[in-house]
């Protein structure tokens, strides 16, 4: 038998995305409906609204298809996504997921979320690591998103111009916060030192801001996620979600892994961001370890939990 067809659904944001997906093998097009063996959608977490749309869409399409339906869980779906572009994930492996929605350090020992699969380490207790670029750029009048406009100033910049807080790092923090993020303390520090320049009428250095504020945001990622791995005993690290496009971020994970015996995987950044294949890639999954589908009344839930990677 060749490996599962399956066409995914992706609405939990602002965009709308479809992807088809053969086992481990992104597909252009070229297929007809009726071929595909099941349909796959995100059922959370996301915007009630949004998430709505494809799940109704995907429903209409399995029951007019005759074919089972997996209503999947978003962030799984990013981990997931990785197959597509280096093959079998290796499992268990640390997860670190930054988006302009999420943050989250995950320990995967199975991304269908069998047997507790999918276990959250931490998370951002305030801003997530894309809404901090995001933020920043703004205040450094720069465009939206402005993830890929800082990445670009900063390679121009002086990255140590600027000493910023590295949110939830001291001694005390960690014992609580190991594996959390914080990033508004950094966003505020950025927001100061910018003010303080421009009342002191004196130019911003947009570049060295913007690289030194990069540093702190891809410093604290780095670290948390290589110790959260260590600290697991494992040897295998994924990026996903926007953020994972950041370059520095990609450098410096190499380059701290490599020394730890720590190997990184960074899915290319149209895999990245939010997507349809991504959902059809934990689809394929989930036929292909024979996990149960879901009933064609599968609800939509906007803060389902990351535990939950399949509805019943
Ligand atoms: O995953 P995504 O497309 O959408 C969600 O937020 O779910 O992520 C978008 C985020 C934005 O905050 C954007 O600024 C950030 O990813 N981003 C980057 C880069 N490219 C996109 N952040 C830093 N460096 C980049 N090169
Ligand atoms: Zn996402």
């Amino acid at each position: 038998m060749s490996e599962p067809l399956v066409l995914g659904i992706e609405t939990s944001c602002d965009e709308t995305g479809v992807g088809i997906v053969r086992g481990h093998t992104l597909l252009a097009a070229g297929i007809a409906l009726h071929d595909v063996d099941a349909v796959a959608v995100t059922n959370g977490p996301g915007l009630a609204g949004a998430l709505l749309v494809g799940v109704a869409a995907a429903k209409a399409l399995a029951l007019g298809l005759g074919k089972p339906i997996y209503g999947v869980n978003h962030l799984a779906s990013h981990v997931a996504v990785d197959q597509l572009e280096h093959g079998p994930l290796p499992e268990p492996c640390v997860a670190m997921l930054v988006s302009g929605g999420h943050s989250s350090l995950l320990r995967v020992s199975d991304v269908t979320g069998q047997d507790g699969g999918v276990d959250p380490m931490g998370q951002t207790i305030d801003d997530a690591a894309g809404e901090a670029f995001d933020k920043v750029a703004r205040l450094l009048g720069l465009p939206f998103p402005g993830g890929p406009y800082i990445d670009k100033a900063a390679r121009e910049g002086d990255s140590v111009f600027i000493d910023f807080p590295r949110g939830l790092t001291s001694r005390r923090d960690l014992e609580r916060h190991r594996f959390d993020f914080s990033f508004s303390g950094l966003k505020t520090a950025v927001a100061r030192w910018v003010e303080a320049k421009e009342r002191a009428g004196e130019p911003v250095p947009v570049k060295d801001v913007a690289a030194s504020f990069q540093e702190a945001v891809c410093d604290v990622l780095v670290r948390k996620a290589l110790d959260a791995a260590s600290s697991e005993g494992i040897e295998d690290l994924l990026i996903g979600g926007g953020v994972a496009a950041n370059s520095r971020l990609r450098f410096l994970a190499e380059e701290r892994a490599e020394k730890l015996g720590i190997r990184v995987r960074v899915p290319r950044p149209g895999l990245c961001t939010d997507n349809g294949a991504m959902v059809a890639a934990l689809g394929a999954e989930m036929v292909a370890r024979g996990r149960t589908p879901s009933s064609l009344d599968l609800p939509a839930d906007s803060s389902l939990p990351v535990t939950e990677v399949l509805a019943g």
